[in-house]
């Protein structure tokens, strides 16, 4: 697949999860065979207001390349500034030119739907289409689009939605197929993926469900999108596109060992003490932690005393005593 000119081989890219996918998990994923990286969503209001907190989660390292970064915001001028902002270097003490711009019009938390924000503008495509087309007109960089299904299962939408983003000058549009309403529930809907798939000529991302090699493959086949997009399959399993890379290019693939996961588990600690101080790191690092560790005997003891944790030296300490 290729958006523009970026190149994504096998199509194989890491969906923005706010609260997770940040440096040292974009870093992670990448090692692992992740090619093409999608930021935590940005506010673009608080980019504008000129937030103090903001532009740190914009950050990246050229490791993380080529990487989306992802802006949520109801408002044209509000996005379209933040854009041009964040590509025309104005914001380069803090973040680097990223490979494109994407928006959210998917996230469906009340907070974000309530300000018009996210999955909301699946109900105001008029809106939707303005926002990506004054977007584009402020920058130099691809514009892609993150949706859902719809927003609810009697509105399920998003190939009007698509074609009226494309006309806007979109270069690529992810669709997770479900709608808002079901948030994080049931299945995710491959006929509506595939139905965004024939109504664009831009390229088309499935997102939804895609925990394995064999759940990849389907998504390819029943609805012909261009490239995936993984999120909670990627958490505590950067394996994930090891697995489907060797899959795709039909070669063996063995799964890590319970030392190798332990081990990996203490390098994304040391990643993300090392990119937000031990004092931030370690708190968000307890969640992160536990999702390596879940399916390995006598995970559940040790999730406790990583909850109490207040140190890397101690979590690591805990987590030792897993291996074999
Ligand atoms: C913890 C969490 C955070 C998320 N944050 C974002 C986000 O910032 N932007 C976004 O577009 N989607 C976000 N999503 C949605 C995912 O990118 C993805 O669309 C969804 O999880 C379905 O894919 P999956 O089945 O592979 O998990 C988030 C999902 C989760 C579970």
């Amino acid at each position: 697949m290729k958006i523009h000119s970026i190149n994504i081989p096998h199509g194989l890219c890491l969906a923005p999860l706010a609260g997770v996918s940040d440096r040292a998990f974009r870093v992670i994923s990448k090692d692992h065979g992740a090619e093409y990286m999608c930021s935590e969503m940005v506010s673009a209001a608080a980019i504008c207001y000129g937030d103090k907190k903001t532009p740190k989660l914009c950050e990246f390292g050229d490791d993380e390349m080529p990487l989306a970064l992802q802006l949520f915001g109801s408002r044209p001028d509000f996005v379209s500034e933040a854009a041009r902002r964040i590509s025309d270097g104005s914001l380069a003490d803090y973040v680097k030119i990223p490979a494109a711009i994407d928006i959210n019009m998917g996230c469906p938390v009340r907070k974000i739907v309530s300000n018009g924000e996210g999955s909301a503008l699946m109900r105001d495509i008029p809106l939707a289409a303005k926002i990506v087309s004054e977007t584009v007109k402020a920058v130099n960089l691809p514009v892609t689009v993150k949706i859902r299904a719809g927003f609810d299962e009697e509105n399920k939408n998003a190939p009007e939605m698509a074609k009226a983003l494309e006309a806007a000058g979109a270069a690529m549009i992810c669709v997770h197929g479900r709608t808002r309403s079901q948030m994080y529930s049931g299945k995710a809907d491959l006929k509506v993926i595939a139905a965004v798939k024939n109504a664009v000529k831009i390229p088309v991302v499935g997102n939804g469900d895609i925990f394995s090699a064999e759940a990849a493959k389907t998504m390819f086949s029943e609805t012909g999108c261009d490239g995936i997009m993984i999120a909670r399959g990627a958490m505590g399993n950067p394996w994930i596109f090891d697995e489907l890379t060797a899959f795709f290019d039909g070669e063996p693939y063995t799964p890590p060992t319970i030392n190798e996961i332990v081990g990996q588990a203490m390098y994304h600690l040391d990643l993300m003490c090392e990119f937000k101080d031990e004092q931030f790191a370690i708190p968000e690092a307890r969640k992160i932690i536990s999702y390596y560790i879940h399916d390995i005997p006598g995970a559940a003891s040790v999730r406790g005393l990583l909850n109490q944790a207040t140190s890397k030296d101690f979590m690591k300490e805990v987590l030792y005593t897993l291996t074999i």
